[in-house]
């Protein structure tokens, strides 16, 4: 028993240094062989115990036993060691380190927002201050201060959305005049760009929240040749020097005289003929402006006799429209990554 017990550990030792030093698989299966296999040298053993006194071979077969638990625990443990780093092995053989990297997405300024910066830009280079006011305005501002009284039909144009407190989303930037010339003493140049809001119901060339570009410019001596002259160069900049505008007689209770504002539709560039952009008008329609109305003008304190002034409205979605020759305002609002990056 002494002799079967150190000839146990013995082995025991043995099989544990080889089974450390296996490197594969193969390895492993040789040394289960070695030791537990038909022949192997545990089995050998065991074949011995028949040899011992009776009342021994109980306790000597559970010493074998115990010895080919612990190796074969230990060769299943070396086996999913290997596998594991198999694993590993084709995973590091399958990542190609000089592939060149996904470039990392950068976001790009939203049309919108880059008409308006570029629009501001190039007033500021004349002089003029960028203000901006709030979009829930009083019909005050809105509308009183703005030469249209309460029962004035073209209060319907810009019917908006009313909030709760009594004030209202403002239909068009056009409150900002008011505010400004309120809190300044002429010359006044200012633009004023933000989100503006009406009642439309929406289409192709309409949303019920959008973008307006306003501009005023009060002085001595302004007049409507400075306005024209304004508005030509900064389309020319926004889409480029062959550029023209047309002014088109217009009403607006705020300006007199008053215009719509058109320019060269950038499809057909006025040829004339049909075209999906303009209808064939050769023209696409920006907004409104005219001289600021002696109304106005007296609302706020400014003589009208001494002082004159232009003034202007523009939808930015609509500069869109031209710039990028798009078909559809929705276009801009739908957050269509695709359409995006076409025009970043
Ligand atoms: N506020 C007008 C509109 O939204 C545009 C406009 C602005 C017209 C300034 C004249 C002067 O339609």
């Amino acid at each position: 028993m002494t002799n079967l017990a150190e000839n146990l550990r013995d082995l025991q030792q043995r099989f544990t240094v080889a089974a450390e030093a296996a490197t594969d698989e193969r390895a492993l299966e040789s040394l289960r062989v070695a030791y537990l296999g038909r022949n192997g040298e545990v089995t050998k053993l065991r074949r011995a115990i028949g040899e011992l006194p009776a009342h021994e071979r109980p306790q000597a077969g559970k010493a074998v036993n115990d010895v080919v638990a612990v190796m074969e625990e230990r060769l299943r443990r070396r086996l999913e060691n290997f596998d594991s780093r198999k694993v590993a092995s084709e995973l590091a053989a399958s990542i190609d380190v000089t592939f060149p990297a996904i470039p990392a997405a950068l976001g790009s300024l939203h049309p919108v927002r880059r008409i308006i910066d570029e629009s501001c830009a190039y007033f500021r280079r004349h002089g003029f201050a960028v203000v901006v006011g709030a979009e829930a305005e009083s019909d005050y501002y809105n509308f009183d201060a703005l030469n249209i009284p309460s029962d004035h039909p073209s209060r319907e144009s810009f019917d908006s959305f009313r909030l709760s407190d009594g004030m209202l989303l403002r239909p068009h930037t056009s409150a900002m005049q008011i505010r400004t010339m309120q809190r300044h003493r002429p010359p006044v140049a200012i633009v004023a760009p933000g989100k503006c809001y009406r009642r439309d119901a929406v289409d192709a060339r309409h949303l019920f929240q959008f973008h307006q570009v306003e501009g005023l410019l009060v002085a001595e001596g302004i007049h409507f040749g400075h306005l024209k002259g304004m508005l030509t160069r900064l389309c020319r900049q926004l889409f480029g020097p062959d550029q023209n505008v047309r002014f088109r007689p217009s009403y607006f209770p705020f300006t007199e005289p008053s215009a719509e504002v058109d320019t060269t539709c950038p499809k057909c560039r006025g040829a004339r003929g049909p075209c999906s952009m303009c209808g064939g008008s050769g023209w696409i329609e920006l907004g409104g402006a005219g001289m600021v109305h002696p109304c106005v003008l007296r609302e706020v304190g400014y003589e009208p006799d001494r002082y004159s002034g232009w003034a202007f409205g523009f939808g930015v979605e609509r500069l869109g429209l031209a710039r990028y020759e798009v078909d559809d305002i929705r276009r801009f609002v739908a957050s269509d990554r695709d359409f995006l990056t076409q025009l970043a």
